[in-house]
């Protein structure tokens, strides 16, 4: 059980929201959980139409806990919390929008990348810094990315992991509009009303052909990239890059091969 992710359910939305605002809105193994319980919910609640995941008109999330990916991820990748969460967002077969303001960053970006609709704040800033960390693609990144902007793109987002603005994310065809930040959450919940006076099982059928192209490698490579993940977290080069955030410095991977 945690507080820091709030679960509402109002005219058949379900709207998640993380609230850690101290650190930015990381996730947690425990919020992982709560956000992997509210997507159960949602596809076992017929009262259920539509999931809206957002944050706060300054922050949507920090991305993993760092405090947390220094105690690794115990068991398969599934059924780890982020794993679990990860794979249910994947599956989900009701439409899911997000309303992102402020840093969006790592699975705070690639999480959406399995999203129906993305609105975004001028203050949104998207990153994907897991080169940065020492670390790997996850979330279904590294098909999911190259499918919706291009190889060369992707590249430049995953092997570089600057951060890139609502219009850059725009542009790229990552999300439906780019709002004042205090609009962000009312234009998400906006189509959030639109889609759940469509008619359900169209709606569901829609999400379902849309996703199917790429549906079985996706799991595959989420499954592949869990894996190299993991082991990727134990790496020196990810202990130098965790050690470098907590003690405020830039991580010096010079010594590495
Ligand atoms: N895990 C744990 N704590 C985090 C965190 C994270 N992912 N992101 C931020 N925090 C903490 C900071 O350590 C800081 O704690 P402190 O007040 O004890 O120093 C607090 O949240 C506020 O963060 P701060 O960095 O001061 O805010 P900012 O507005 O200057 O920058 C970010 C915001 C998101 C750009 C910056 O915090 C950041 O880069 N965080 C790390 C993101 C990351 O690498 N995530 C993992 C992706 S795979």
């Amino acid at each position: 059980m945690t507080d820091f992710v709030q679960s509402q359910i109002n005219n058949q939305i379900l709207t998640v929201r993380i609230n850690r605002p101290e650190r930015k809105n990381a996730l947690t193994h425990a919020m992982y959980t709560a956000l992997g319980d509210a997507l159960e919910q949602a596809e076992s609640d017929d009262g259920i139409r539509c999931v809206l995941f957002t944050g706060s008109e300054d922050c949507f999330t920090a991305g993993n806990d760092l405090s947390d990916f220094a105690s690794g991820l115990q068991g398969s990748f599934r059924e780890t919390p982020v794993g679990r969460f990860l794979m249910l967002l994947a599956k989900a077969t009701k439409p899911v929008v997000a309303a992102v303001n402020g840093p969006a960053v790592g699975i705070g970006t690639t999480m959406l990348l399995h999203c129906d609709f993305v609105f975004a704040g001028t203050n949104a800033r998207f990153q994907m810094p897991f080169a940065n960390l020492g670390l790997c693609p996850e979330g279904g990144s590294s098909l999911l990315l190259p499918s919706w902007v291009g190889r060369v793109r992707s590249a430049e987002l995953l092997m570089l992991g600057g951060a890139f603005t609502a219009e850059d994310a725009y542009r790229l065809g990552l999300i439906n509009r780019v709002c004042d930040p205090s609009d962000t959450e009312k234009a998400a919940m906006e189509t959030c009303e639109k889609l759940v006076n469509q008619a359900p099982a169209a709606i569901r059928a829609t999400k379902m052909l849309l996703n199917k192209p790429i549906q079985q490698e996706l799991e595959a490579t989420m499954l592949a990239e869990g894996e190299l993940f993991s082991a990727r977290l134990k790496s020196p080069e990810a202990a130098e890059a965790f050690g470098a955030f907590m003690q405020k410095r830039k991580p010096d991977f010079s010594r590495f091969k």
